[in-house]
């Protein structure tokens, strides 16, 4: 008896739930047909790691795409992921973001747009700040990448920026990079330091560490070989960059990085390029693929030729360095008094 009182009264809601959903589809159909036009475009994003440049990359991005008329909640979903560093997550997530099918992939980082390439040939996939595409095996050729990839480089002005450290040390002879072993936007730094030292007469020392784990006694060493230390655009040296100013401080080493949020992270001085831009700009190049205005294949890579003059006085005085007038006129100060 309960059993049959139980099944009619299952029925009953069936029958309710039934209806309900005829209702909402008949609703949906009626709905005006512009509304139905609005398609919503989906970008998935892979950034590689967390560290303050890559952050800001990220949020450029977003910006340069809303400047093109995609706003997120209105006509843009993004599916972002972070792979931590992590060459495994790395490879999941982007199997992850293609099974969505979404019209653009975005990489921020070397090792995240290798892990994107690696997994379609399909969709088109924008490099956010991709120091060397061409080294990194992602495109054959920067004018004409050929391929569905294509993007922003940030190579760094490396000479300009040695030329400050030199202007700000004047008796420095021997420079040591210090640069992860496992990413490949820093080994063709590490080859276009060596030329640069060899034209303006400085030693250069390399020093890989295969890991964050190795800074602590690398900067130390480094502290008693080198004059200055360089820091190219690395993502696992960017994420530990307290530490590695920590280290220096120690043998008061001064430390010259690419970009400005290092500087204000206690480098001494650089020539950056602005990591909000780079994003705005993939973000816009992003934005012109979805608008079906440009293909990867014959869109050139993207690079941004100079940079800002940016210092730490906070950290020159706890050097002991004097900062040149011309210098401290033309330069913005990043220390945080
Ligand atoms: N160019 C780096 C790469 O290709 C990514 C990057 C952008 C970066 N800005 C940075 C790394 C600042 C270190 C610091 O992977």
């Amino acid at each position: 008896m309960k059993n049959k009182r139980l099944i009619v009264v299952v029925g009953i809601i069936a029958v309710f739930l039934v209806g309900m959903f005829g209702i909402e589809i008949g609703k949906r159909q009626s709905q005006p047909a512009e509304k139905q036009e609005e398609k919503v475009k989906t970008v998935g994003v892979l950034q590689f790691v967390s560290h303050p440049a890559l952050d800001e990359i990220y949020k450029g991005i977003k910006s340069g795409l809303k400047e093109e008329g995609y706003t997120v909640g209105k006509n843009l979903k993004i599916d972002f992921q972070n792979g931590q560093a992590d060459q495994s997550k790395l490879t999941t997530m982007s199997q992850q973001l293609e099974e969505k099918n979404p019209d653009v992939l975005i990489g921020i980082a070397t090792p995240a747009a290798q892990a994107l390439a690696n997994t379609t040939k399909d969709i088109p996939i924008l490099l956010g700040a991709i120091t060397d595409p061409v080294a990194a095996g992602l495109v054959k050729n920067e004018e004409h990448p050929g391929g569905n990839i294509t993007g922003v480089s940030d190579k760094a002005p490396i000479k300009a920026q040695i030329e400050l450290a030199l202007q700000l040390l004047p008796n420095a002879k021997t420079v040591g990079i210090l640069y992860s072993s496992s990413e490949d936007n820093s080994k063709s730094q590490v080859e276009e330091l060596e030329k640069v030292g060899k034209e303006l007469g400085l030693t250069v020392k390399a020093y890989a560490v295969p890991s964050t784990n190795e800074i602590t006694t690398t900067v130390d060493v480094m502290g008693g070989e080198v004059d200055f230390i360089y820091l190219p655009t690395d993502n696992t040296i960017a994420s530990a960059m307290q530490t590695v100013v920590e280290q220096a401080n120690k043998t008061k080493t001064p430390v010259i990085p690419t970009v400005d949020t290092q500087v204000e992270q206690g480098g001494l001085a650089t020539i950056g390029i602005n990591q909000f831009d780079l994003g705005v700009e993939t973000g816009k190049m992003a934005a012109k693929i979805l608008k079906g205005e440009a293909t990867p294949e014959t869109t050139p890579i993207f690079s941004f030729k100079t940079g800002d003059l940016i210092i730490n006085t906070k950290q020159a005085e706890f050097l002991g360095i004097d900062i040149p007038k011309d210098i401290l006129e033309k330069a913005k100060d990043v220390s945080t008094k």
